[in-house]
């Protein structure tokens, strides 16, 4: 008998029937979009959950990026990670910005502060690092550089739905944070996202921008997009935040799992968890030093598809060699030497609420050999 197809996600789903209760309501009151009543008790309910001061709901977590750069009037050069997803980098390119790639750090795999003030020119306007895997920045030294050259730091915190550090919410970091709730995400809407900022006056204009930038019936103050989310997706996510936590749970289970297994495993490393840091389990990524290991990451990668587990390489390739970037100066392989080993390294393991101690215990055979 063919074995279990193991994916590498499975989103989080509120259940049916209760779903259809909120379906009901919103089938009543007949107003399905544009800032509705569960589009505003979501927004209630993600600031008090995150622990955020404001945030703006968004139909994904690619637009906020966008919508975040254009309100904060960000133009000439930002200074970005490589190793992350494309939207994080397309984000200026829509912007008509250019990217400048630094490095990242070899430990938590997020942008190392130490190479970012050499990437600094007169035309920085902006830093946008990412909270990579949920792993937090170092928000601290990137807030110190900002500060020194005049700078604006918008994270990209797709990945960072709930972690906080000492208590405080990492969404509360720079000058706005971004979050994807795509359904492969530890929360999700099925497609969602949203736009946390610190006042009142930055929520008005990235809620004008999200709605084509109408500020009333017949005022357009810029050339905003359509974002705006939806009554059914805001009742799919007042559901499923109230299961988040023990998804997030499971997940710490999971990766308590892999950790004790993988632990002396020659040539496989992993992300270990950060005193403070409330982590969300929102990936497991392993790096296979092919040497001690004695097979490649790929190798690996398809004798786990070949057994029917789907990890992902997640990110490679690097953002920095896809076409429309390739060509830039801080591209090359040269200026991005531990993003480059890196995602010829990563393999990211299933991660899910609802994988089981028997899928675990078999993706750890094959990778224990
Ligand atoms: C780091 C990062 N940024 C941005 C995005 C874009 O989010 P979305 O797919 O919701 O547009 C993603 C996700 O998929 C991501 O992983």
């Amino acid at each position: 008998m063919e074995e279990k197809l193991i994916t590498v996600t499975s989103p989080l789903m509120p259940s049916l029937d209760e779903l259809n209760v909120y379906l009901q309501d919103i089938w009543k009151r007949k107003w399905i979009t544009n800032n509705g009543h569960y589009h505003q008790e979501l927004e209630k309910a993600l600031c008090e959950y995150l622990g955020v001061p404001f945030i703006s709901l968004f139909t994904n977590g690619t637009l906020p990026l966008i919508t975040a750069l254009q309100a904060m009037r960000i133009t000439g050069e930002v200074i970005t990670t490589p190793f992350s997803f494309v939207a994080t980098t397309h984000s200026l390119w829509w912007n008509g910005i250019k990217p400048v790639f630094v490095d990242i750090d070899p430990v938590t795999c997020n942008l190392d502060p130490d190479k970012v003030e050499a990437a600094i020119t007169p035309r920085t306007t902006a830093i946008m690092p990412v909270h990579v895997y949920g792993y937090p920045c170092d928000t601290k030294r990137i807030q110190e550089i900002a500060d020194k050259y005049g700078l604006k730091v918008i994270y990209d915190a797709a990945h960072a739905f709930g972690v906080k550090v000492n208590g405080e919410s990492i969404l509360n970091a720079g000058d706005m944070s971004t979050l994807s709730f795509h359904a492969t995400k530890v929360y999700n809407t099925v497609e969602g996202g949203a736009l946390v900022m610190h006042d009142e006056q930055t929520k008005k204009r990235i809620d004008y921008l999200k709605n084509f930038g109408f500020a009333g019936e017949t005022t357009v103050v810029a050339p905003g997009i359509n974002s705006k989310m939806d009554e059914v997706r805001a009742a799919y996510g007042l559901i499923n935040l109230k299961q988040v936590d023990k998804a997030i749970a499971a997940r710490h289970h999971v990766a308590d799992a892999y950790r004790k297994a993988l632990k002396d495993v020659s040539g496989i490393r992993f992300l270990e968890d950060v005193p403070g840091v409330r982590h969300n389990y929102a990936y497991f990524p392993i790096f296979v030093d092919a040497e001690q290991y004695g097979m490649t990451r790929d190798e690996l990668y398809f004798k786990m598809k070949e057994h029917r587990i789907l990890g992902r390489r997640y990110f490679y390739p690097l953002i920095s060699t896809f076409s429309t970037y390739r060509g830039l100066e801080s591209a090359t392989p040269d200026n991005l030497p531990v993003a480059t080993k890196v995602a010829e390294q990563v393999i990211c393991l299933p991660m899910y609420y609802g994988l089981t101690d028997a899928d675990v215990e078999r993706i750890i055979k094959l990778i224990v050999k």
